[in-house]
């Protein structure tokens, strides 16, 4: 991973590094308040050989050896228990001990003695202690004899100090080390969940996984304008000139494109799990086809979920179903919406074996005969993965388009729908990634949301089955518009 794919993700992810930032300065501010406060007595002394020990400078080098074992002196039992022996502080040897540490600097040939207790009193009194009991031991150690003098001495240069305010906890440092382990733990996580993400998130991830080109990236809809705008998701018609708008219009303009090499004429589209957006995907691109002059038929062919009527507001009791098994005629039941030349065709009463049904030939011959009554024909399907019926389905099919979730669809269930796609030779075309955030969706320029250009008119009243017949002749702005007849009305195919 690159520094700037690194970069990228701390980005993306930053709420994890304020999270774990948060955290552990929460936490160092939690420890520091909880800690008891403890202070330090210090008291040096200067350890001073006598001339009898040879030349001074022979006297130095003796002291600056000696600071270095007085040093384990300070810090040794014998002297606690001395300390604990003559003075009542409430503490036995090991207590006064544990109390006690030594700095030694032997080429100043000082001692310093420090001692840390969480009364500030009894540190003091402890350096005291130190100071009448460290010299009198000394020179019982240094004594070879009983009548020898010891050739040491040692003056106290400085303290016992009175502590006045406590070393420890010290709240900067504590949450200076929370803030920079905090830094480093959320950096770490954050890469790391980038790395270990294995969602479709990026047409690189889409090609590497299903070798598949992307149509179109649709961004998500904010739930916010969710809420303010329709619940069902149509923004193809009912908010024009907003990115997803632009996005199912750039679908549109994809697959008219990829009708060079793929017929157009029935579309499946589908995902590889459920709620991955199929239905919004069919109804958005069914309108946007609609609006730029084609006659297109959505059919709604997932008949376990079907969602499609509900979508657009229409009555879906009646419907495919009802006409492959011969209850009504498909002209009876297939009802126009909007003021284009949108038609829908509900799933109908739900069937007990919706693939079967899906895969009969009553079904091969109802697609077949919409061929000849419609510039498109959409069918919103099922998922891939748990159930067969996308992949039936698919074998009516011009083209196969796979809608997967970004951040939700992972690279290895979009490859698994697409192979079994592939086992049954489905025409596939692409592959759209839906509800990206818009700033990966490489929205390209202008929007200004909400107002609707001049050739992008959405419709007067977004409702069902509203306007004439055979309106909706190409408008300007149509990313087709400039085509080629045979490119602009891809799959129009006398023979079929
Ligand atoms: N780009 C998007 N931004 C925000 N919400 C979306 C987007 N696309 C779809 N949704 C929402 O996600 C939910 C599922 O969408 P949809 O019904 O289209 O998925 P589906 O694949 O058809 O599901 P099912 O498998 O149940 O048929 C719906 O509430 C829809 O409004
Ligand atoms: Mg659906």
């Amino acid at each position: 991973m690159e520094l700037t794919d690194q970069l990228r993700a701390i980005r993306k992810n930053w709420w994890i590094v304020a999270l774990t930032v948060l955290t552990t300065v929460g936490a160092a501010l939690l420890v520091t308040v909880r800690a008891t406060p403890e202070y330090e007595s210090t008291l040096t002394f200067f350890v001073a050989a006598s001339s009898d020990t040879g030349t001074a400078l022979q006297a130095d080098e003796f002291a600056q050896r000696r600071v270095a074992a007085y040093a384990g002196v300070l810090t040794s039992g014998r002297l606690a228990e001395r300390i604990a022996a003559n003075r009542s502080l409430g503490l036995d040897s090991r207590a006064i001990a544990s109390r006690i540490s030594a700095t030694p600097q032997e080429d100043a040939i000082l001692l310093s003695a420090v001692v840390r207790d969480t009364d500030p009193a009894r540190a003091q009194q402890i350096g005291e202690a130190i100071e009448e009991e460290l010299g009198p031991l000394v020179q019982e150690l240094e004594r070879t004899d009983a009548a020898s003098r010891a050739n040491v001495s040692l003056t106290v240069i400085s303290g016992p100090t009175a502590p006045t305010s406590p070393v420890s906890p010290r709240p900067a440092l504590n949450v200076g080390v929370g803030l920079l382990a905090g830094l480093a733990l959320g950096v770490s996580l954050a890469v790391a969940r980038q790395v270990l993400d294995r969602t479709v998130r990026t047409p690189e991830h889409v090609r590497a996984s299903t070798s598949l080109p992307v149509l179109s990236t649709i961004t998500a809809q904010h739930p916010r304008s969710r809420r303010r705008a329709r619940p069902d998701g149509l923004v193809a018609a009912a908010d024009p000139g907003s990115p997803r708008a632009e996005a199912y219009r750039r679908l549109r303009t994809n697959l008219t494109f990829s009708a060079a090499t793929h017929r157009m004429q029935v579309i499946v589209v589908t995902s590889p799990l459920a709620g991955e957006g199929k239905t919004t995907t069919s109804c958005n691109l069914a309108i946007a086809l609609a609006e730029s002059g084609r006659r297109v038929l959505l059919v709604e062919g997932d008949l376990r979920r079907p969602r499609v009527s509900r979508a657009l507001g229409l009555e879906g009791a009646v419907g495919l179903t009802n006409v492959l098994v011969g209850q009504v005629e498909e002209a009876d039941v297939i009802q126009q919406w909007g003021p284009h030349g949108l038609f829908v065709l509900p799933a109908g009463t739900l069937p007990p074996n919706p693939s079967e049904l899906l895969g009969s030939d009553k079904m091969r011959a109802f697609v077949q005969r919409m061929r000849q009554r419609f510039d498109v024909v959409i069918l919103d399907t099922p998922p891939t993965l748990p159930v067969t019926d996308a992949t039936i389905a698919a074998a009516h099919a011009d083209s196969v388009v796979l809608v997967v979730r970004y951040g939700h669809t992972t690279r290895d269930q979009a490859r698994s729908a697409v192979e079994s796609l592939r086992v049954v030779d489905a025409p596939l075309a692409g592959v759209i990634i839906n509800g990206a955030p818009l700033r990966s969706a490489g929205v390209p320029y202008s929007h200004d949301a909400g107002r609707p250009r001049s050739a992008d008119v959405a419709p007067a009243a977004v409702a069902p089955a509203g306007g004439a017949a055979g309106a909706g002749r190409p408008t300007a702005a149509d990313p087709a518009a400039g085509l080629p007849n045979d490119a602009r009305h891809v799959g129009a195919h006398p023979d079929r």
